[in-house]
């Protein structure tokens, strides 16, 4: 514990340099402390990244720039935004922002996409800016926030961009690759866990926050709300799943069914399943798979969006406990030198040349393609100091502590057993901070997980179909 208490002080000294004012008020922080000869955009305020400083801020009472940058990222949301003169949906937000100088006056500028490298769209966003609202008011208890204008104009803008009907007949989202944490081209196209968890968190803290306020309008978003989140939930409760059972059906899958009475819905073939999957699985393990389309089940492992399904409930009892189940047994594959790896396994040989488009910062076992990132901290312990395996957010911390320090705060981990500093690894990298501060108050105050975390929901049904 003495060597947890000089790391969190050293964390906190950085997380507060890491603070930008905006006209005197502080309204985030950048990306990362030490943006090497090429800043790009690291010494900007991501909205992903700032989730997990402003959980940091949230649990030691901080709540003061979490309310600004909940206002400015409002105010940016509401700006035309553009590439080659074609426009975005009103209700995006940014995937970052950064305060500039002109004609002696201090202004925002945003980045929707249109300047990123890759021009990858920031779907998570606004649905992270959703779940810290009601972060934001579940510490604080500031309900006066959301009733403004402003802030109503502005959840019912993302709304109104993610529930609009599309061409598909599933209450997932179609999301473009790059399109959220992992930002470049990882084969994550089409309906990726990650997101579609974070969609689920994104409804439910607008149910509540909508809540607050009810007027006609407001119920009305609240039964869409509803009825979106109880379909959503069931989908992917029903089709992600992946357990010792569920791999046994798809090996005994009809295929080429056509009709109402198909138990294959997806057409999923037995020999894509990967060799390493069912041992790997194992008994008494179990997770949602990365992604899921026609004939296509994409079986690798997201950590954010299965940490994520425990935290907001959305994995049943059941589920919640074998996908940590699945984190314990598999410790050495998912997080051994360093919790945790972002996805699991790596896309290796000519998978990599043609899924990545042969990218050499995500080679194997590096970056997104089987990185570790330990931003993910906060998460880990999130989801299991309320559980019997709150063990496992100790063993995390305690492999992490000293690395994390003595290494200058990195970006991220290379290597299959995550030991080796990202090749090019940004050092003292606020969200690794964070979320190391944040696991670390969790641990200390396992109650507080309760404001983070969602009760199972009761409300809309999904459907009785049973695959
Ligand atoms: C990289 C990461 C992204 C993160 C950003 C800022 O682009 O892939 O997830 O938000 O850096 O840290």
């Amino acid at each position: 514990m003495n060597n947890h208490k000089t790391v969190l002080a050293a964390a906190w000294q950085q997380l507060e340099k890491a603070i930008v004012n905006h006209e005197g008020r502080p309204v985030g922080t950048v990306a990362a402390l030490d943006t090497g000869p090429t800043a790009l955009n690291y010494d900007q305020i991501f909205t992903r990244d700032f989730f997990v400083s402003a959980v940091a801020f949230l649990l030691n009472d901080r709540f003061e720039i979490v309310k600004n940058f909940l206002s400015v990222t409002a105010d940016l949301q509401s700006i035309d935004k553009s590439m080659d003169c074609f426009k975005a949906g009103r209700g995006l937000m940014p995937a970052s922002f950064k305060t500039v100088e002109k004609n002696g006056k201090e202004r925002l500028i945003a980045d929707f996409g249109e300047l990123a490298i890759g021009r990858v769209t920031p779907v998570d966003s606004s649905l992270w800016w959703l779940l810290l609202l009601r972060l934001y008011v579940n510490f604080s208890s500031d309900r006066e926030f959301v009733v403004q204008e402003k802030i109503q104009k502005t959840m019912k803008a993302v709304l109104d961009l993610y529930l609009v009907g599309h061409f598909e007949l599933i209450p997932t989202l179609l999301v473009p690759d790059g399109a959220f944490m992992i930002d470049r081209r990882m084969g994550m196209y089409g309906h990726p866990l990650d997101v579609e968890v974070l969609f689920y968190a994104g409804l439910r803290a607008s149910r509540e926050m909508l809540a607050l306020h009810p007027t006609e309008e407001n119920k009305n978003y609240m039964k869409e709300v509803d009825h979106r989140t109880g379909h959503l939930a069931y989908h992917i409760r029903t089709y992600y799943w992946l357990d010792k059972d569920r791999l046994d059906n798809i090996l005994t899958y009809e295929t080429e069914e056509f009709g109402t009475d198909t138990r294959n819905k997806y057409n999923l073939y037995a020999a894509s399943i990967p060799d390493w999957a069912p041992a790997w699985v194992g008994g008494n393990g179990g997770y949602f798979a990365g992604n899921i389309g026609p004939g296509r089940m994409d079986f690798r492992f997201l950590t954010l969006g299965n940490l994520l399904a425990i935290m907001t409930s959305l994995a049943d009892d059941d589920q919640q406990q074998k996908i940590l189940n699945l984190i314990e047994h598999q410790w050495d594959s998912l997080a051994a030198g360093m919790p945790m790896k972002a996805c699991y396994p790596a896309l290796e040989g000519l998978e990599w040349h043609l899924i990545t488009g042969a990218d050499p910062k995500n080679s194997p076992w590096s970056y997104h393609n089987g990185g570790s990132w330990p931003f993910l901290l906060w998460l880990v312990a999130a989801a299991t100091v309320s559980t019997d395996k709150k063990f496992l957010a100790k063993r995390a911390l305690d492999t992490a502590a000293t690395k994390l320090l003595t290494n200058d705060w990195p970006e991220y981990f290379d290597g299959k057993d995550g030991s080796q500093v990202g090749k090019e690894s940004r050092k003292l990298q606020v969200w690794t901070i964070a979320g190391y501060i944040a696991a670390h108050k969790l641990m200390e105050n396992p109650e507080k997980a309760a404001l983070l975390s969602f009760e199972h929901e009761t409300g809309g049904a999904g459907c009785p179909l049973k695959v």
